[in-house]
């Protein structure tokens, strides 16, 4: 794997520095950097001990563990195997009995601005008698099953009730088509999917049972047995007899008490399908015990939560950070949260801020695309402007899923957070479970644009192609060089790809690369303050990220040449774009003339819907344009490099002395 030389260029000076709020500081759950370094000491003294330290703490269990890491069969590592637990049980049997029992866990705003609450004790009942409707369908420990739903209360409650059971979820986000929700059904072989008749957003009713329908009855999906659906509005949809179950028709005479099922800690608790540098996504298969211990832990290290927190995570459930902390991690560290059914520019581009005033929501974690949207929505009406609303109740703010930007950063510092609250910009993957390289709330100076420092514990390097570790102030590949607890723990029915994609041979098979480009600063520009501080500089491979969301250019191309009437070829990039963060160029070699002018743009619509259909709405190609050929070396390899630099509108410095057929670049960039 090579280091795009693009992913180090773009790196910028900045020698802005903010250092922590003494407030935050002298009540912080990690408070000042000395607190910090202890804990990294306590890691580095004994690496096992302080994780078998922080499991023991930070989760109950039914049968303690005696091995904390189990590293014979590298890279497919356990961690607390030979203990018990039940993830359901953590996030809330454990708070009955205690003061939380009666706390509000879930404040739910839908789509139209309804608002109701549900209590730790009356999600326990809910999520139970959920599990005891599942299990009446059958449904047991190891089985997958399938969640196609939207953000909604019932949603956590259908991942709950699975962890309940010992059964492993796999969810699936509501905006991908019959056909990728169909690829995911077959590779897990679940017996249930999960899902609900319509979806609410921006006030606009979406089908999904149809497209479940339209998914199993592609073929192969045998292992289905039931099909749950949760009436989400009056109308009405097919359900198949004999499979199909309605939320009110399965919940019916089912108790509202279900024992938790104690599983080993190396149970998996889900999979979640995660794009590569293939055209098949990945099923990152997760643990019960490492990946909950870190969604609570980090719940308290990242978010500093505290019994009173409002928290809000405006991730959907159908990505991993939904997973982490909607599901799991608040509610295992018994906190409110909010959980958001609708979209942030509905009915105005404000919602974000009216809301936090509304639920005086005090930890905030959102995306940096969001916040991008929401500048240019609040520059072009100032009635959506945060400033209309009481953010005071705000303590602490994240960024999740792609770089922020500083101009991003300082607006959301300044803006929302009233340049009182630390911006936690966390550096993670599907693959890490949770938080990997974030500042603290109590410790952390911040630098726009840079995830800072790694939590303790979290190994994390650049290196270059041989595995060494590159000087401060160069690019490389971040990798973490030690297994943690919360890693990915193989993918589902392919562990050779596992091994292949994430612990190359080249670096002795155990360390894992992320696939990111990475430099540490050498703390030049801030005279020291930031030295060391990681800022991450893009992918590496072929995997995209267009507004936070993950995608692989192989998918996309495969997604166009399987339109086989018209398309021939295809290749496809990413370039920079100021509100999705990357957008999608692609680049299309048709099986009729090159069209121009309205054909083009009408053969160009017709590709954007159908990858729509192929994949979901989220992988439309921004940019599509035409070509004879796509630019090849004699030996007939498409030159990517060459394409990056039209997609961007550069000019060609490359070489071009081996490219077969120098014509078709004009050809490509022309701009539709
Ligand atoms: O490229 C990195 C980017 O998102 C990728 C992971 O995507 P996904 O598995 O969908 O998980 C997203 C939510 C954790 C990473 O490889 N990424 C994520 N967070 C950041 C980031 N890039 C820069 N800064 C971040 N804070």
């Amino acid at each position: 794997m090579s280091v795009q030389p693009s992913t180090v260029e773009s790196v910028l000076i900045e020698n802005r520095v903010f250092p922590p709020n003494e407030a935050l500081v002298r009540q912080a759950n990690i408070s000042g950097m000395a607190a910090y370094q202890a804990l990294w000491k306590e890691a580095k003294n004994d690496y096992p001990a302080f994780w078998a330290r922080l499991a023991r703490e930070n989760l109950v269990w039914t049968k303690p563990f005696t091995r904390t890491l189990d590293e014979s069969n590298a890279p497919f590592f356990k961690w607390f195997e030979d203990g018990e637990l039940n993830a359901s049980a953590n996030c809330l049997d454990k708070h009955m009995g205690t003061p939380v029992e009666n706390k509000t866990a879930i404040i739910f705003e839908a789509d139209d601005g309804a608002v109701t609450k549900v209590t730790y004790k009356e999600l326990l009942a809910r999520v139970s008698q959920f599990a005891n409707a599942l299990k009446a369908r059958g449904v047991k420990k190891g089985d997958r099953v399938v969640i196609y739903m939207p953000m909604t209360v019932e949603g956590v409650v259908a991942m709950q009730a699975c962890a309940r059971i010992g059964a492993i979820h796999s969810v699936v986000f509501g905006g991908f088509s019959a056909k990728s929700l169909h690829e995911r059904i077959v590779d897990a072989a679940a017996v249930a999917v999960i899902t609900a008749n319509y979806q609410l957003r921006g006030g606009k009713e979406l089908p999904l049972k149809a497209i479940v329908d339209e998914a199993i009855e592609t073929g192969g999906c045998e292992s289905v047995k039931t099909v749950f659906v949760y009436q989400r509005t009056a109308t009405t949809c097919n359900m198949v007899g004999g499979r199909d179950i309605t939320f009110a028709e399965a919940l019916a005479g089912q108790s509202t008490d279900c024992p938790p099922v104690p599983v080993s800690a190396e149970h998996p608790l889900f999979i979640l399908y995660t794009s590569g540098s293939t055209g098949k996504p990945k099923g990152v298969q997760h643990s019960t015990g490492g990946y909950l211990m870190w969604s609570k832990l980090t719940m308290d290290w990242t978010f500093d939560i505290k019994p009173d927190d409002v928290f809000w995570c405006t991730a959907d459930i159908g990505w991993v950070t939904g997973h982490s902390y909607i599901t799991y991690g608040p509610l295992a560290a018994g906190v409110t949260e909010i959980v958001f059914e609708g979209v942030p520019t509905y009915p105005d581009a404000g919602r974000f801020w009216q809301m936090i005033e509304r639920h005086k929501c005090s930890v905030f974690y959102t995306a940096p695309t969001a916040i991008r949207s929401l500048i240019k929505a609040s520059e072009a009406d100032a009635k959506v402007h945060p400033a209309r609303s009481d953010l005071s109740s705000l303590r602490i703010i994240g960024s999740v899923g792609e770089p922020i930007n500083p101009e991003a950063w300082m607006w959301y510092y300044r803006n929302v957070g009233g340049e009182r609250c630390p911006i936690v910009d966390t550096w993670w993957q599907t693959e890490t479970g949770g938080h990997m390289i974030n500042p603290l709330p109590g410790v952390t100076p911040l630098v726009p644009g840079s995830c800072t420092l790694p939590l303790p514990g979290i190994m994390t390097e650049v290196v270059d192609e041989t595995g060494q570790t590159v000087p401060q102030g160069a690019g490389g590949m971040l990798v973490v060089t030690k297994p943690w607890p919360s890693m990915i723990r193989t993918i589902w029915n392919d562990p050779e790809r596992y091994k292949k994609a994430y612990f190359p041979e080249e670096f002795g098979g155990k360390i894992y690369l992320a696939g990111d480009g990475a430099v540490r600063s050498n703390g030049e520009a801030t005279k020291g303050a930031d030295r060391g501080y990681f800022r991450i500089t893009g992918r590496i491979d072929d995997v995209l990220n267009v507004s936070g969301h993950r995608l692989g250019t192989m998918e996309v191309e495969s997604a166009l040449v399987a339109k086989t009437d018209l398309v021939a070829e295809a290749a496809v990039v990413a370039r920079p774009d100021d509100l999705t963060g990357e957008a999608i160029c692609a680049f299309v070699v048709l099986k009729r003339a090159r069209p121009t002018g309205d054909e083009a743009t009408k053969i160009a619509a017709e590709l954007r819907n159908w990858v729509a259909k192929e994949i979901g709405p989220i992988a439309k190609p921004k940019d599509i344009s035409f070509g004879d050929n796509l630019p090849k070396t004699r030996s007939g390899k498409i030159m990517r490099r060459l394409l990056r630099s039209i997609a961007k509108g550069e000019a060609i410095t490359q070489d071009i002395s081996t490219l077969e057929n120098p014509q078709i670049l004009e050809q490509f960039a022309q701009k539709l």
